[in-house]
């Protein structure tokens, strides 16, 4: 049996922090919308007590949008959590996420406390949070840096106070999957209180780690991820919910485990959430990229007309992709330019299809690829 893994989209507030990404109420909506198409389990709407737009925009969400657990972030402090709690009170399953520094950087060089004050403000936040609603989450924001007795210590007593969801997050990117795997094995282990909980991570991606590290802690027993659309976020971003999701799916022999993830709708969030914000996707970006279902060499080709196993793990229509495409160009070889033409209708003699594929690879030598108009013009000339 399958582990069913929570999916936290935090695409609404991590994702949205990237400079140049900001959302009004409206946009915030309809990306909202397609999450619960996708089928994420978390909404994280946004961060309430930052302004009134990001307050509204929750809000309304929370109002809006049904199915989800709807939460928003909010700082260890009062003012903080009854900001977003008046926002997301209108949902049907409302969480506070409450975030606080647990690396003695973060203590000492921003907060500027001790751990112990710092440890009773996060027991205090979590107790004011539970006496406003059930579900709470706490973050111990920059855990892969912090003191493994003291996490514990923090871990323990936020449960004690009520917390529902303890976070693990590699706030900074700095954690190696085998490293992360194991810290969080270790907190299971110190820690008992943590199996009557949900156990999260949220990974950035400052060296490119934050995809397996979130892989290698569900291995390792975590419940929930949280990862945005496109991997957007904070600097170099997030963990990628559509890599997540879809090597979930793929490799569900090595991870035992599923989300409710509607992968045929991956594609369509991707593309909504690059125009809306502004932001492009790579064309080599993992599953949603222009070229991750974009055939170019003639071996590559050749393979895929004989099969398509021989070079595609996932078929693009189930992530959404309507159908692998082939880029024509000096590498392709004869199967895929003959195929190419039947697409376009033409059925040429052996002849002439020998005679149209010499000029077809002088005029490839010329240019980087040979459009559709240009065989037509080979074939008419
Ligand atoms: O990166 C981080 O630690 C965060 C927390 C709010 C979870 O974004
Ligand atoms: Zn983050």
């Amino acid at each position: 049996m399958n582990k069913r893994i929570i999916i936290f989209d935090t695409t609404l507030r991590d994702g949205e922090q990237v400079p140049g990404a900001k959302l009004d109420c409206r946009q915030k909506l309809i990306i909202a919308r397609q999450l619960v198409r996708l089928g994420v389990d978390v909404i994280e709407a946004g961060f309430p007590a930052s302004s009134p737009g990001d307050r509204e925009a929750v809000t309304r969400i929370a109002k809006e949008i049904k199915g989800p657990i709807i939460t928003g972030l909010a700082r260890a402090v009062k003012s903080d959590i009854d900001a977003l709690w008046q926002a997301v009170r209108h949902a049907k399953r409302p969480r506070i996420h409450i975030v606080l520094g647990a690396s003695d950087i973060h203590v000492h060089e921003k907060l500027n406390i001790n751990r112990d004050q710092c440890l009773k403000m996060g027991v205090e936040a979590v107790r004011y949070a539970k006496s406003l609603t059930y579900d709470v989450e706490y973050s111990t924001e920059d855990a892969s840096r912090s003191d493994f007795d003291y996490l514990c210590r923090v871990i323990e007593t936020v449960i004690k106070a009520g917390a529902t969801v303890i976070n693990i997050p590699d706030t900074v990117g700095y954690a190696i999957p085998d490293e992360f795997g194991r810290l969080i094995r270790r907190i299971r282990k110190r820690v008992p209180a943590a199996a009557k909980v949900g156990l999260s991570v949220h990974c950035h991606n400052d060296l490119g780690l934050a995809t397996i590290n979130t892989l290698t802690a569900v291995k390792n027993g975590v419940d929930q991820v949280e990862v945005t659309v496109n991997g957007i976020g904070e600097r170099a971003g997030n963990a990628a919910l559509e890599e997540v999701a879809a090597i979930l799916n793929t490799r569900t022999d090595y991870y035992k485990s599923c989300t409710n993830i509607n992968l045929r709708e991956i594609t369509p969030t991707s593309r909504l959430v690059s125009r809306l914000m502004n932001i492009p996707v790579q064309p080599n970006k993992a599953i949603v990229g222009g070229n991750a279902f974009c055939h170019s060499s003639g071996i590559h080709q050749d393979g895929i007309l004989k099969s398509r196993a021989n070079y595609e793990i996932i078929a693009p229509e189930a992530v959404g992709v309507q159908r692998h495409s082939f880029v024509l160009t000096a590498r392709s070889g004869k199967h895929a330019v003959r195929h190419r033409l039947q697409e376009l209708g033409f059925e040429l003699p052996e002849q002439q299809f020998r005679d149209l594929h010499r000029r077809f690879l002088q005029l490839a030598d010329e240019r980087k690829q040979v459009s559709d108009d240009d065989l037509l013009m080979l074939v008419n000339s």
